[in-house]
């Protein structure tokens, strides 16, 4: 049985997956297309509902993403966000102009509580708002169903047709009621039941790659995170032995981070996996000598991983399936509407191109981080792997600003070490998104033991996020940090300076590089 699906139209915006996130937390399932998908294919998909992403164009922008006008017939609820509201009342006959006052950040705004959307919301809300033009005028048929101090349409709908569209933007947390508006949007106009439940997705993937297998030889890239050991251990319970598990450690891994994985999955582990552990650190090291650029650096990661990988494949001999730990972010990210590149992110086990294999096996390329999780403690993997916070594929790689070397990585993983330790017996673990240490690129003169040194400084980073789209810097207690501080500098030889990282998503990125 299919489920009931809502269509996302990508118009470049940079919260598209979020929207898509909310969608599915009022379990209806959500996907992210394009937004100049064709009507035939909207018609063959047969969403209940549609949602118009924003986006940085303006609709009087030569070449603006726009829609066919006949979406708005199909008798399908359509919900316009920001730039997708501007889009649908200039195809409508209303009027866009340049705001005299652009609108950014959290804006009160006073809501028309007879609107479905509206439903049980607070008169007066606060949303958050990201705009330069503005609907000036609601096209015919049309009510104003919100508006702000600077903006006189902040929300409008013509209820006979199902069309809705806002201003601001309710998928992100700073719009206090935005769950509430997004999850009458999918039940109350939409009629979603919410029929999309992660409860049976593990048993029916497990039977779906089974037949799609049968006795072919599998092979999967682990690295120890959270998605290739839930990619993992669901092929092993439908392949068994015919799958085998390749982990590469490119040095660029946490303390102890190897073996640790190693212990989980290797032979001494609970799976029964054929594990095959690759020890390439001199070899990524070497490709990383005199290298500074945060770009070029990912992408020789990213290259030699994939290397190192094609190797062990064709020892292992002729494979016919290759599985990779994808998930719905990273097919978001690879590529739909027009959204800015702000990194070139490398996720363990991307496309090799030389090893000659049949397929490819994506098993959670459908799901968000949390929903991986819930599949992942279904399947009875550890809890303290499935919560581990996330670590990038290109590891301290990019957490160590300019060149990489091995004494670099042992500083860098000694004072991250140091900072777990602390975080985790001060019982505040779970209140941080991500927390990490980095290596900068600074040195600076101290006094140690009446001795000049002149040595490094790490920075601290930890944030509170949800999606990891935006974060804020995190409030460690001064007390917390001054133990952390003590420490790395007295125990981690080379390090003379600890400096806190106090700026939030944006403008910052979580990760430095
Ligand atoms: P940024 O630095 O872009 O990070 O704010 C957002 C989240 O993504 C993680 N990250 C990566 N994950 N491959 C990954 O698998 C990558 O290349 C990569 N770069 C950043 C980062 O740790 C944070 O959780």
């Amino acid at each position: 049985m299919k489920n009931e699906l809502v269509l996302v139209l990508d118009f470049g915006g940079q919260y598209n997956q979020l929207i898509a996130r909310r969608v599915r937390e009022c379990n209806v399932y959500c996907e992210v297309h394009p937004y100049n998908l064709s009507i035939e294919k909207i018609k063959e998909l047969n969403p209940k509902g549609i949602i118009f992403t924003g986006g940085p164009a303006s609709v009087y922008g030569e070449n603006s993403p726009l829609c066919d006008k006949e979406i708005f017939d199909l008798n399908i609820p359509i919900l316009g966000i920001c730039y997708g509201s501007q889009l649908m009342a200039h195809l409508l006959g209303g009027c866009v102009e340049h705001a005299e006052t652009s609108e950014y950040g959290k804006t009160p705004i006073i809501v028309d509580n007879n609107s479905l959307l509206f439903d049980n919301v607070s008169k007066e809300t606060i949303c958050w708002m990201s705009h330069t033009d503005l609907i000036k005028e609601a096209p015919n048929g049309f009510n104003v169903t919100a508006y702000s101090k600077d903006c006189p349409v902040a929300a409008m709908e013509n209820k006979d047709k199902n069309l809705y569209a806002v201003q601001f933007h309710p998928e992100v947390a700073h719009t206090v009621e935005g769950m509430k508006m997004l999850s009458n949007f999918v039940k109350n106009i939409c009629k979603c039941s919410g029929d999309w439940k992660m409860a049976d997705f593990a048993e029916k993937t497990i039977k779906e790659i089974k037949d799609r297998v049968g006795s072919g030889k599998v092979l999967c890239a682990l690295s120890g995170g959270v998605d290739s050991s839930v990619a993992a251990v669901l092929l092993s319970k439908a392949v068994g032995n015919n799958l085998t598990c390749v982990f590469v450690d490119h040095g660029l891994l946490r303390k102890n981070e190897g073996d640790e994985v190693e212990a989980v999955f290797g032979k001494d582990g609970n799976y029964n996996l054929n594990f095959v552990r690759v020890n390439a650190q001199e070899r990524f090291y070497s490709k990383l000598k005199g290298v500074t650029d945060p770009e070029a650096k990912r992408k020789i990661i990213g290259t030699e991983f994939i290397r190192v990988f094609e190797e062990v494949a064709k020892k292992i001999g002729k494979v016919d399936f290759l599985v990779q730990g994808t998930i719905y972010p990273d097919v978001i990210e690879s590529g739909l509407g027009k959204s800015a590149t702000i990194k070139s992110h490398h996720n363990v086990g991307g496309l090799p191109s030389v090893v000659d294999f049949k397929e490819i096996i994506e098993p959670l390329r459908l799901l968000f981080k949390d929903e991986v999780r819930k599949v992942g403690l279904e399947l009875g993997i550890p809890e303290y792997l499935v919560f581990r916070q996330p670590f990038p594929g290109p590891g301290l790689g990019i957490r160590i600003i300019g060149e990489v070397t091995a004494e670099k990585v042992r500083i860098v993983q000694d004072a991250d070490y140091i900072y777990r330790e602390e975080i985790a017996k001060a019982g505040i673990d779970k209140t941080l998104g991500q927390y990490f240490a980095a290596l900068t690129n600074m040195q600076s003169v101290g006094v140690m033991g009446d001795e000049r040194t002149y040595d490094y400084a790490i920075a601290l980073r930890a944030v509170t996020t949800t999606d990891f789209m935006t974060a804020d810097w995190a409030r460690i207690p001064y007390d917390v940090l001054d133990i952390i501080s003590r420490r790395i500098v007295n125990e981690v030889k080379g390090v003379n300076r600890v400096l806190l990282d106090c700026t939030s998503k944006p403008p910052a990125t979580i990760e430095f590089e």
